[in-house]
C-alpha cells in the first residue's frame, strides 16, 4: 500500500486493533434498553468503532472522564452531535456555550455560571419550594394514584423555570417539543428526528422571539443576560444565543431528572422512610438518582489532532462518543454499579459532564428536584410504581413517557 491509500484507509477505517461494533446507539432497540449495549461497548475494549456511523466510542469511566476533559484535542465547536459542523450545516445557529470552545466558549461561560450560582439563585428558593408545595397538594387532592411524569415532572418546572427566566406566559407549550427536538438533533436523521421537524417551524420561531430583549420580563435572568451585553461581558450577538441556550436546555433535562429521581426511589420504603428522617440526604439521593439514571446519555466531540486514548491513537477530524450513561455504571469506577444505594458517594459521576463544559445549569436542576422531593417527603409516606413504565425514546434523553405510582399520604 503506498502512502497515499494508506492515508486514505485511515478515513474510512478505524486505527487497527480497535474492534468494530456493528451497535447503533440511535436505534430504537438500543434507545429502549441500553444497558446489555452499554456492557459491550465497555467490556469489549477501552476504545471502540462504530461501524453504522464510522465514529470512534468510549463507554468506561476513565475515558470518558479523559475525554470530557481535553477540551484541546477533543473540541466541542465541530458539534457535540453526529454532524461535523466542518461539513456540514448546522440545523440551527451553534450554541455559543455547548458548541463553543474557548477562548470563544469563555465570556458566555462565565455570565452564565454566575447567573446560576447557588449564591444567585438563593433568591429563588422559598418562592420554588412554596410551589412544590402547592403542585403536591394538588396532587393528593386528586387521589392516590398518578403518573409521576405527567402529574409532576414535567408540571414543576414548567410552572417554575420559564417566570425564573421572564417568560411571558403564551406559548410555553413549546418548551417541552423545542428541547426533546434538540437533544433528537444530535442523533442521525431518524425517525425521531423526522417526525418532530414537522413541527419544529413555528416552535423554533416562538424560542427565538422570547429571547429578545423585549420580551423578558423585567428582573428575570433573560434581562440579566441582556444587561451582560450592556455591560460589554459579552455581545450583543450573543446575548440572545445564551437564552436560548437556557430554552434549549433547562426543561427537559429536568423534567427527566425529576422523574429519574422518582422512579429510584419508588418501591423503596427503607429509602423513602430514612430520607424523611434526615432530609440532609436529598442531595445525594438527586445525584445518585443522576448517576444512575443519567438523564443525558451521550454527546460527541470531535478531534483537533490525532489523539491518544488508552493507547489508542485517534487520528484528527474524527468524531469520539462518550456514552455518559455507561461510563456512570462502569464497574471500574463503581461497586455494585447497577443499584441505587443511598450509602454511596456519588459524587465524580459524569451526568453533568466534566470539565470546561459540566453542566452550567446543575444548581438549577438541583433546586428543582430537591424542592419537589423535599414537598413529597412532607406529606406523603409511601410510594410505589403502579403499572409499567413507559420510556419516552430520544436519541440523547433517556426520558419517560409515563411513571404510574401510588402513595399513601402520611
Ligand atoms: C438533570 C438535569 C440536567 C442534566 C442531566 C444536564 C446534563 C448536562 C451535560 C451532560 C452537559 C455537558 C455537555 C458537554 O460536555 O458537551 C450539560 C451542559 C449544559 N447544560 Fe445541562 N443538564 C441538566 C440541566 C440543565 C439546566 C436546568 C440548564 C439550564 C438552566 C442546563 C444548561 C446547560 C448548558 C447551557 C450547558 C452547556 C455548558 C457549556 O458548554 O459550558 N442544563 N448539561
Amino acid at each position: 500500500m503506498t502512502t497515499t491509500d494508506a492515508s486514505l484507509a485511515l478515513r474510512t477505517e478505524p486505527t487497527p486493533g480497535v474492534p468494530r461494533l456493528d451497535i447503533d446507539p440511535f436505534g430504537e432497540e438500543f434507545l429502549s434498553d441500553p444497558m446489555p449495549f452499554h456492557e459491550r461497548l465497555r467490556e469489549e475494549a477501552p476504545v471502540t468503532y462504530l461501524d453504522a456511523y464510522g465514529v470512534y466510542a468510549v463507554a468506561r469511566y476513565d475515558e470518558v472522564h479523559r475525554a470530557l476533559t481535553d477540551w484541546q484535542g477533543l473540541q466541542s465547536a465541530a458539534g457535540v452531535g453526529l454532524a461535523n459542523f466542518r461539513r456540514e450545516k448546522p440545523w440551527r445557529p451553534p450554541s455559543v456555550l455547548l458548541e463553543a470552545d474557548p477562548p470563544r466558549h469563555d465570556a458566555p461561560r462565565s455570565v452564565l455560571a454566575e447567573l446560576l450560582s447557588p449564591r444567585r439563585l438563593r433568591v429563588l428558593e422559598e418562592r420554588w419550594r412554596s410551589d412544590a408545595r402547592t403542585i403536591v397538594d394538588e396532587l393528593l387532592a386528586r387521589g392516590r394514584s398518578f403518573d409521576a411524569v405527567t402529574d409532576l415532572a414535567e408540571v414543576f418546572p414548567l410552572r417554575v423555570f420559564p417566570d425564573a427566566i421572564g417568560l411571558g406566559e403564551e406559548g410555553r407549550e413549546h418548551l417541552l417539543p423545542y428541547g426533546d427536538f434538540a437533544f433528537n438533533a444530535f442523533g442521525p436523521r431518524n425517525r425521531l428526528v423526522t417526525e418532530g421537524q414537522a413541527a419544529i417551524g413555528p416552535t423554533m420561531a416562538w424560542i427565538n422571539e422570547q429571547c429578545r430583549r423585549e420580551n423578558l420580563a423585567a428582573g428575570g435572568i433573560g434581562e440579566r443576560i441582556w444587561e451582560a451585553a450592556d455591560r460589554g461581558d459579552i455581545t450583543e450577538e450573543q446575548a440572545p444565543l445564551v437564552v436560548r441556550s437556557l430554552l434549549t436546555a433547562g426543561v427537559d433535562t429536568t423534567v427527566t431528572g425529576i422523574a429519574s429521581v422518582l422512579h429510584a426511589m419508588a418501591d423503596r420504603p427503607d429509602d423513602w422512610r430514612r430520607v424523611r428522617e434526615d432530609r440532609s440526604l436529598l442531595p445525594r439521593v438527586f445525584e445518585e438518582a443522576v448517576r444512575l439514571e443519567s438523564p443525558v446519555q451521550t454527546f460527541f466531540r470531535t478531534t483537533t489532532e490525532p489523539v491518544e486514548i488508552a493507547g489508542v491513537l485517534i487520528p484528527a477530524d474524527e468524531k469520539v462518543l462518550m456514552f455518559l450513561g455507561a461510563a456512570n455504571r462502569d464497574r471500574r469506577r463503581w461497586e455494585d454499579p447497577h443499584a441505587f444505594d443511598l450509602d454511596r458517594d456519588p459524587s465524580g459521576h459524569v451526568g453533568f459532564g466534566m470539565g470546561i463544559h459540566q453542566c452550567v445549569g446543575q444548581h438549577i436542576a438541583r433546586l428543582e428536584a430537591v424542592s419537589v422531593l423535599d414537598a413529597l417527603l412532607d406529606r406523603v409516606a409511601e410510594l410505589e410504581s403502579a403499572g409499567p413504565v413507559r420510556r419516552h425514546l430520544n436519541n440523547t434523553l433517556r426520558g419517560f413517557e409515563a411513571l404510574p405510582m401510588r402513595l399513601t399520604p402520611a
